[in-house]
C-alpha cells in the first residue's frame, strides 16, 4: 500500500485524488467540547508554532525526515514546507486551539489536517499535540472530530477515513483504536494504518 498522507509528516500530495465537484467549506472550523480546529491565521505565526512543537525530541521521535516524503518541521523553513505540502483540494493543515484560552491570546496546542488518500472516496487525517498538553485526551478529541467532519461535512461519497503512523508510535495507535479505527500493519514499510468506514461511523452530533 502506498503511504498515506498525514499531517505530522506533511508528505507531498502528488498523485492523490479526490471526488470531482467537491468544494471545501471556507473558512474551515470545527468546534469540539474543549477545542477549536481552524485554519491558521498569519498572526498565529504558524511556522514558529510548528517549529517549536517539532523541536521537542519526544514529539518528533517517530517522524523520519525525508524531504518529499516526511517533514520534521523543526525549523521555520521546514514548517512552511509542511504547510504548503499539506494544502490540497480536500483540506490542509489546521491549528488546534484551546477554547478556554483568552481570544486575544489563543493557545494553540496542536496541529492536524485532512488530506487526500490513495482512493478518491477516502480521506486521510493526521494530528499532533504539543508535548506539554499530552495525556489530556486532546488528540482523541481532534481525531474524532476530523473523522466525523469527513463523513458528515466533506461529502456523502466519502466511504472511509484513514490515518497512518510509525509502528512504534503506540500512543497514536491507541488514539486511532479509540476512534474506532481498525489497525493494520503495512507490508512494505511497516507503518500502522488505521481505517474507519462510513458504515462503522456513529456521528457525534
Ligand atoms: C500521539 C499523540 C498525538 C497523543 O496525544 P495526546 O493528546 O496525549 O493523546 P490522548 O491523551 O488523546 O490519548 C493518548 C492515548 O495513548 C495512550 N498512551 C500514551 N502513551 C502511550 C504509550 N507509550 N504506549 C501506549 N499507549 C500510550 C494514553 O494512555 C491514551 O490512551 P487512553 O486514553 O486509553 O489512556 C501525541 O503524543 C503527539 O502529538 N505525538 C507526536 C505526533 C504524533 O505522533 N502524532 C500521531 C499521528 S498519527
Amino acid at each position: 500500500m502506498r503511504r498515506l498522507f498525514v499531517v505530522l509528516f506533511g508528505r507531498g500530495s502528488t498523485g492523490r485524488s479526490y471526488l470531482s465537484g467537491e468544494t471545501l467549506t471556507k473558512p474551515f472550523q470545527v468546534v469540539t467540547a474543549r477545542l477549536i480546529i481552524r485554519e491558521w491565521h498569519d498572526l498565529d505565526d504558524p511556522e514558529g508554532v510548528l517549529a517549536a512543537m517539532f523541536q521537542s525530541p519526544r514529539y518528533a521521535r517517530f517522524i523520519d525526515d525525508r524531504p518529499g516524503e516526511e517533514i520534521r518541521a523543526d525549523t521555520r523553513e521546514k514548517a512552511r514546507l509542511l504547510l504548503d505540502a499539506c494544502r490540497s483540494p480536500v483540506g490542509a493543515n489546521y491549528a488546534v486551539v484551546l477554547r478556554a484560552s483568552v481570544p486575544a491570546r489563543q493557545s494553540i496546542i496542536g496541529q492536524c489536517g485532512i488530506f487526500p488518500a490513495d482512493r478518491p472516496d477516502e480521506r486521510s487525517i493526521g494530528f499532533g499535540i504539543a508535548e506539554a498538553y499530552w495525556g489530556n485526551g486532546y488528540a482523541l478529541e481532534v481525531a474524532r472530530a476530523l473523522i466525523d467532519h469527513c463523513f458528515t461535512q466533506v461529502s456523502p461519497r466519502v466511504t472511509a477515513v484513514l490515518a497512518d503512523t510509525h509502528r512504534e508510535n503506540l500512543a497514536a495507535q491507541r488514539v486511532l483504536l479509540r476512534c474506532g479505527m481498525a489497525l493494520q500493519l503495512t507490508a512494505h514499510d511497516e507503518r500502522v494504518v488505521g481505517r474507519r468506514t462510513r458504515a462503522e461511523h456513529i456521528p457525534t452530533s
